[in-house]
């Protein structure tokens, strides 16, 4: 007999630590704008390292919007999409009148490819964008090389990157800008949040106004209080201080929550080898490092009700699961409407979103809860493979 568990897909990590700092701010009377915001900033580019200059922003879809808008993208041009993403990735684009050019991904990784993404340039291309599926990064030198070559920016979607490094350098350092999502269940949350990052501090600083309407000056560079003027089209993108105390109380532990992950993840792929025809997706070769977050189990030649069915029996058996990402972005109706569908152009894409199962190995879960995931996990496969 299995004793009752209640394992959830995620769960934000949140300690007595945090809620003090956020207590802290809200005992003192600066709530934006302030000391916490430049710190967090500071000391999440020291934990990126290679150089990196960060601008404190409310989600990881408006540090995308911020990318394109500063790099002047927009209507009449493509930007280059993985078909499987969150919706985000798409929408940024979207956003500044740019069409996006939707490209399959790589059926091991759930990644974009330089030779994919090169076959997908045309006269109109301005921009690539890059996601680090579930954590995986992808495989930044050759396409850092081919954007370089088209004279292309590389916009990297690192939402659910923390902690992913390739060859040793943080992914997101590797295009003209990095984009992390703070969301709750992330590696390291603020409530709502996300960070912009660069490797040049001119665009860090030009950001920077972009996301505070547009403003030409901070607060500490007005001579007289409340003067200013504001030369560009900006947005109110700006993090609030209490989230970014949040944030770095939280970035004190990004270490042991990313090594958590990283032994969950170890233990949990171990425990599904007993389970017949799964592919995990997983980074591949030396020198990658991938911020687990999830375990993404692909159910081979199986079809999308058996997924489903799958997924109900974990979830009444009290396993929590999620789908990374339930559809293909240009299947979603907004992309299908305005562009069409193909669905050829997109067969690994949809295999992910139809027949894959994300589990969890977030730092919520103990040893024994991870081996619960794959017993339960390994039981139910079979009993669906005897129906
Ligand atoms: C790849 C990707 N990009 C962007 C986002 C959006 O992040 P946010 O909610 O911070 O805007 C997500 C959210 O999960 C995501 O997975």
């Amino acid at each position: 007999m299995s004793e009752a568990r209640e394992i959830l897909f995620a769960r934000p990590w949140i300690t007595d630590e945090d809620r003090q700092a956020v207590l802290e701010v809200l005992n003192g009377h600066i709530l934006t704008h302030g000391p916490q915001g430049k710190a967090f900033e500071e000391e999440f580019a020291a934990f990126l390292g290679s150089g990196a200059h960060c601008v404190s922003v409310s989600s990881c879809m408006a540090a995308l919007h911020l990318a394109y808008l500063h790099y002047g993208i927009g209507r009449g041009d493509e930007v280059i999409v993985p078909a499987q993403t969150h919706t985000a990735t798409a929408h940024a684009v979207e956003w500044v009148g740019a069409r996006p050019i939707f490209v399959d991904c790589d059926p091991r990784t759930g990644n974009l490819t330089a030779d994919s993404i090169a076959k997908a340039i045309t006269p109109r291309t301005k921009a690539i964008s890059v996601v680090h599926f579930v954590g995986i990064p992808c495989a930044m030198p050759e396409i850092a090389a081919l954007a370089e070559r088209h004279g292309l920016k590389l916009i990297e979607d690192c939402a659910i990157a923390l902690g992913s490094r390739y060859e040793g350098r943080h992914v997101g350092l590797f295009g003209d800008a990095g984009c992390f999502s703070f969301y709750p269940v992330k590696h390291l949350t603020t409530g709502e949040g996300g960070m912009f990052v660069s490797r040049h501090a001119p665009v860090a600083e030009k950001v920077a106004k972009l996301r505070a309407f547009g403003v030409d000056r901070k607060h500490s560079e007005r001579s007289i209080p409340g003067m200013y003027d504001v030369p560009a089209l900006g947005l109110n993108y700006r993090m609030s201080e209490m989230a970014a105390a949040l944030g770095r109380s939280q970035l004190r532990r990004l270490e042991r929550n990313l090594a958590i992950r990283k032994e969950n993840f170890a233990r949990l792929k171990n425990g599904l080898a007993a389970a017949p025809n799964l592919q995990i997706l997983d980074s591949e070769g030396n020198g990658v490092v991938s911020s687990h977050y999830c375990l993404s189990v692909v159910l081979e030649g199986r079809p999308t009700e058996v997924r489903n069915r799958l997924v109900t029996k974990l979830n009444l058996a009290g396993v929590g699961t999620s789908v990374y990402y339930p559809q293909p972005v240009p299947r979603l109706a907004y992309y299908r409407n305005k562009y069409g569908y193909d669905r050829q152009a997109c067969c690994s894409a949809e295999v992910i979103s139809d027949r894959s199962i994300a589990l969890p190995v977030g730092p919520h879960l103990t040893g024994a809860d991870i081996d619960h995931v794959a017993q339960t996990f390994v039981r139910i496969v079979k009993e669906e493979t005897n129906v």
